[in-house]
Parts: structure tokens; sequence; C-alpha cells
């Protein structure tokens, strides 16, 4: 199996905060792998340095073994290669449901505007969206409206898959239909990095679970292993206190 992502070493501090403390790890093609850990762990600043919104201190990355913390290189090619979804779906309000879907295909893919369109209203079908494609983003309820940001991250085809908590901000009923897109997502072969609190969710998807306490990889394994036989006591405690 080629790595798809493999992060070695990296090093990220706030100041005088070490937020991620030498992070080891490695995406496979098609594999979901789920970082779990108590807020303020590190999850959301570990996507952010390979999504280059954040820069490491050390350590590097490569995207399909290419040196991403390499400073020469592009970093808009670098994110086109890279589907982020957030917490908060952050659609472009004035821009229709296929509009948003298809921004990017047009402006940074300049793929013919047919193709696009054919492209979104294929992915948004898959995401059981169709009939929305002409909406606006605030006509949406929040599962519609983050299902729509998933469409608009998928449709460029890119190498992996990053989902910061994308249930967080969901009313509980609008959980499902989100997490059903991403099973959906992982079964038709997509390579997924993903922060979830769902441990259920965690449980049932995930190739492969990775806990992390104040920047440290403390341990990681497939779910069986890290739910139900963990070795270190940190995740022990991080288990008990949440489930
Ligand atoms: N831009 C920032 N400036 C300063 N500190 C930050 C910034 N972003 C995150 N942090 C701090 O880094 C730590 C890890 O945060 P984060 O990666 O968001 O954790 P998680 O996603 O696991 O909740 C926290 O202590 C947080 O306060
Ligand atoms: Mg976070």
């Amino acid at each position: 199996m080629s790595a798809v992502l493999d992060i070695r070493g990296i090093r990220k501090h706030f100041g005088a905060v070490p937020v991620l403390q030498g992070i080891d790890l490695a995406v496979h093609e098609h594999e979901v792998v789920v970082l779990i850990g108590a807020s303020g762990s590190g999850k959301s600043t570990l996507l952010k340095t390979i999504n280059l919104i954040e820069q490491v201190d050390d350590g590097q990355i490569f995207l399909s073994g290419q040196d991403i913390t390499d400073p020469r290189v592009n970093a808009d090619r670098v994110r086109a290669q890279i589907g982020v979804v957030f917490q908060h779906y952050n659609l472009f309000p004035h821009l229709t449901v296929l509009e948003n879907v298809t921004l990017a295909s047009r402006k940074v893919f300049k793929r013919p505007a047919a193709q696009a369109r054919d492209q979104g209203m294929a992915v948004l079908a898959r995401m059981g969206l169709a009939d929305k494609a002409r909406e606006y983003p605030d006509r949406l309820s929040g599962g519609q409206q983050q299902r729509v940001a998933i469409a608009r991250a998928v449709v460029t085809d890119p190498r992996v898959l990053l989902l910061d908590e994308i249930t967080s901000a969901l009313d509980p009923q609008l959980v499902g239909e989100v997490l059903d897109v991403v099973t959906e997502l992982k079964e038709s072969g997509s390579t997924i990095l993903m922060a979830t609190h769902e441990m259920a969710f965690a449980r049932r998807v995930a190739d492969r679970v990775v806990f992390l306490k104040d920047g440290v990889l403390v341990e990681q394994g497939p779910p069986e292993q890290i739910f139900d036989a963990p070795r270190h006591p940190d995740t022990v405690a991080f288990l008990a206190r949440i489930l």
C-alpha cells in the first residue's frame, strides 16, 4: 500500500505552547483514519498543517511522495489536491448549491462549464441533494449544507479528504445523514483523515483510530483495539471519560 499522506516528526508551537510534539502518521490509499482526543489535543492543528493553513516548525509532510512542507512548493497547487470540510460549512451564501460545488472545478481546475456542471450534479446526486442544486445555502438545513460542503470537497477528486469535526455544529438529528455520506465515500474508496467526537461512528467506519493527547500521538490501532483493549493508560482514561 502506498502512503497518500506521510507525516514525519512534525512539531508546532503557538508561542511557548507546544501543540504538536513530533507526530508520525501515515495514511494509505483508501484508508479511513480517525483522530480522537480531548479538545485542545491538536487534532485541528494537525489537519491545518496538512492543508498548509498552519506552517510546521519542524518535520515533513509528504503528499503522494511530494514534500509539501518544502517552502518552495506552490501551496495552491497542493491544496487543489486536498479536500477539506470544517465544522462550519463555509458555503458562499450568494452562490447556489451547484455553483458552490463547481466553483473550484471552474476557477481552479479550468474545467469547461458543462463538464463542471455534470460532475457537480453527479456528486450532489450521490449526496442525495440533486433536487437542491438551484437552492441557496440558507434554504437548506445544517445537515444538507454540510453535505454540500462535502460534495464541494470531493468533486475535484482530491487525493485525500480532511474532515474536522464536521458534525459538531449540527443538531443531533442531523448528524446521521452527514455520517452516512462519509460512509458512502469510504465505500467508494476515498482516502480520509478525520477528527470526530462520534465514537460509535469511528468504531464502525475507521480502519485505524489515532489517539492524540497534548500534541502527542499516544496510541493508534484498529478500532477494536483502541476501544475494547486500549494499551496506554492515557487512552484508557480518555475513553473512560467520554464513553
Ligand atoms: N491560532 C492559534 N494560536 C494560538 N493557539 C492556538 C491556535 N490554534 C490552536 N491553538 C491552541 O493549540 C492547541 C490545540 O488546538 P487544536 O488543534 O484546535 O485542538 P483540537 O482540534 O484537538 O481541539 C490548543 O491549546 C489551542 O488553544
Ligand atoms: Mg479541533
